[in-house]
This record gives C-alpha cells, sequence and structure tokens, in this order.
C-alpha cells in the first residue's frame, strides 16, 4: 500500500500567517506540521509516499524532506495547482499508485494514542474503504456519520449546518484500486471541490465502506485555525513534557518500522543535537527493551 499526503490548499484560516508559507511548514511544537502526519503514515506500515504540494512551495517541502532515503522511504512529489478539493487527490497520485490501494491523509491532521499502528497496519489489505469517526463538539465543520441502532453506518455529509451525530470523519482515509476511477468521475461540488465526503458515499452505495470508530483513547487533532494550532502545540507539549517521549517524531517512527537501524538514528541526531531533538533519538538507543515495555493495549478494537 502506499500513502498520499496531501499538503496543498489555502491556509486563508491562518492569514496572514500562511500568506508566504505552507500550513504544513508551520511548527507543532517542536517539529514541522507534517512530520504528524507523515509519522502515522510510517506507523500504518506505508514506506512510500506522494507529498503533494502547492506547486511554489515544493521546493521548501524537498528541502525539509528530500527524498526520504534517510528515513527510509520513498518520496514522490505531486502538485496540485489549485486547492481543488481532496479527492483530487487520487487524481494526482494516478501513476504514482499504480494501480494498488491508497493510504490518504491531510497533511494537517494529527493523531496520537496506544495501539493505533498497530489498527492502521490492520488496514493494509483494504476492499472497498475504511475511514474513522471520532465524536467531536463541532461536527457541523467536519464530514458527518450517520449510524443505525446496529452501529452500521448509513449516511455521510460534509459540513451539514445540521449534523445527524457527533461523529466526525478524520483526515486518514484507506481505499482499494478503484478509488481513482470514482474520482475521476466525480463532479465539483457547490464548492468548487472535488470532495472526499463524495468519494466514501460511493463506497457507502456500494455497500464496500467501513466506518471504524476511533476509541476515545486516541487524539485527533486538526489545526487549521490559530486556536486549534496552538492547542494542537500544546497537548504535544504536555505529552512530551510528561512522558518523555516524542508524539509525530519521524526518526523514531522509522527506527520502530525498521526502515532505519541504529547507526542511521545516529547519524541523524548528531546535526540535530542543540535543540535537543538529536538528544531524544539518542536516548532512544540507549532504552533497552527491559526497561521500556510494550505497554498493555486495553482499549485496542
Ligand atoms: P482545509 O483545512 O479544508 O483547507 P485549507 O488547508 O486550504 O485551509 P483553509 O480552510 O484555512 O483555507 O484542508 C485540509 C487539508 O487538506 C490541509 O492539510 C490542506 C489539504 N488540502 C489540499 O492539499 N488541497 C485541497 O484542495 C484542499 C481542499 C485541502
Amino acid at each position: 500500500m502506499r500513502g498520499v499526503l496531501l499538503a496543498g490548499g489555502t491556509g486563508s484560516r491562518l492569514w496572514p500567517i500562511t500568506k508566504a508559507i505552507s500550513k504544513q511548514l508551520m511548527p507543532v511544537f517542536d517539529k514541522p506540521m507534517i512530520y504528524y502526519p507523515m509519522s502515522t503514515l510510517v506507523m500504518a506500515g506505508i514506506s512510500e509516499i506522494m507529498i503533494i504540494t502547492r506547486p511554489e512551495e515544493q521546493h521548501q517541502f524537498r528541502q525539509l524532506l528530500g527524498d526520504g532515503s534517510q528515513w527510509g522511504l520513498r518520496l514522490e512529489y505531486g502538485v496540485q495547482p489549485r486547492p481543488e478539493g481532496i479527492a483530487q487527490a487520487f487524481v494526482i497520485a494516478e501513476e504514482f499508485l499504480a494501480g494498488g490501494p491508497v493510504a490518504l491523509i491531510l497533511g494537517d491532521n494529527i493523531f496520537h494514542g496506544g495501539g493505533l499502528g498497530r489498527m492502521l497496519q490492520m488496514q493494509n489489505k483494504v476492499e472497498g474503504g475504511v475511514i474513522f469517526a471520532y465524536p467531536v463538539a463541532n461536527p457541523e465543520e467536519f464530514g458527518v456519520v450517520e449510524f443505525d441502532a446496529n452501529g452500521t453506518a448509513i449516511s455521510l455529509a460534509e459540513k451539514p449546518a445540521q449534523p445527524k451525530s457527533r461523529y466526525a470523519v478524520p483526515g486518514l482515509y484507506f481505499y482499494d484500486a478503484e478509488v481513482v476511477r470514482i474520482a475521476t468521475t466525480l463532479q465539483p461540488s457547490a464548492r468548487g471541490e472535488l470532495e472526499i465526503t463524495a468519494v466514501s458515499e460511493e463506497y457507502l452505495r456500494r455497500g464496500r465502506l467501513q466506518v471504524r470508530v476511533l476509541d476515545r483513547g486516541t487524539a485527533w487533532l486538526d489545526t487549521g485555525t490559530f486556536n486549534s494550532m496552538v492547542a494542537a502545540a500544546e497537548y504535544v507539549r504536555v505529552i512530551e513534557e510528561r512522558q518523555g517521549l516524542k508524539i509525530g517524531c519521524l526518526e523514531e517512527a522509522a527506527w520502530r518500522a525498521g526502515l532505519i537501524g541504529d547507526d542511521d538514528l545516529r547519524r541523524l541526531a548528531e546535526p540535530l543535537c542543540k535543540s535537543g531533538y538529536g538528544d531524544y533519538l539518542l536516548r532512544l538507543l540507549d532504552w533497552t527493551e527491559p526497561s521500556y515495555p510494550e505497554p498493555v493495549m486495553w482499549h485496542l478494537q
């Protein structure tokens, strides 16, 4: 399975901050925003990723991420000239996907929680589509899933004025190879976008969509407004300080996934020691398994 990370968009809810820089390159506490969704893909077992950006911003992403080989990844870059919708990602990535399944993640979404990596890895052989549902206080700002009494998803709606549930759809979607054809036949919505909700609706119509409710022990944050960006940074700071473990640390995710070895991690750490980030990577090498046991996955579904 290959990954697509969508890091274009206008970022107008963060203007003037994002007038001259991509939202996904902004910091969320101690690392660029894009590290978080990239780490999520790596934790899901994905090592081939296409990063889709605005044309004028691609060189900055390349400067930050390169070809990904330093982390054992293969990165390709795609361009979205105008923000014409999340589902356009599948059209742009068609060749990269080479007829295989895809995990699409939005560049401003942060996921954190025990058992998340393992749960995501289980979606690797998706048939149809798998999306998630997460209870939020403000469902009207997202795609919303309606469930029947048995917990089966029966409808989806994009930013509904009157949401039929409080379950929003987070920005992480797994689809089989059919998705490219579905995205290609979509018509732009009233707001001029190829809607990701319309893709999932098509899978739902075909009876091929699974909606998995994310455990309340999982944090899902997006970072599209001033307040949500500060809140995400504060969340990361508090957890990292408390646990001494980083969230969204790409180097760590690649190392734990076995994409790079101890020597690679040491090499990556060296230039990062002044900020303390590199010291963290070096500490990982000293934590031997007996003193760093696997947590009990009491809420793994
Ligand atoms: P949004 O937050 O919906 O849009 P935006 O980033 O353009 O911001 P704003 O609403 O403030 O103008 O996008 C969610 C994510 O998807 C974000 O990471 C950007 C990305 N995106 C694209 O890359 N291309 C698109 O066409 C759209 C709609 C979003």
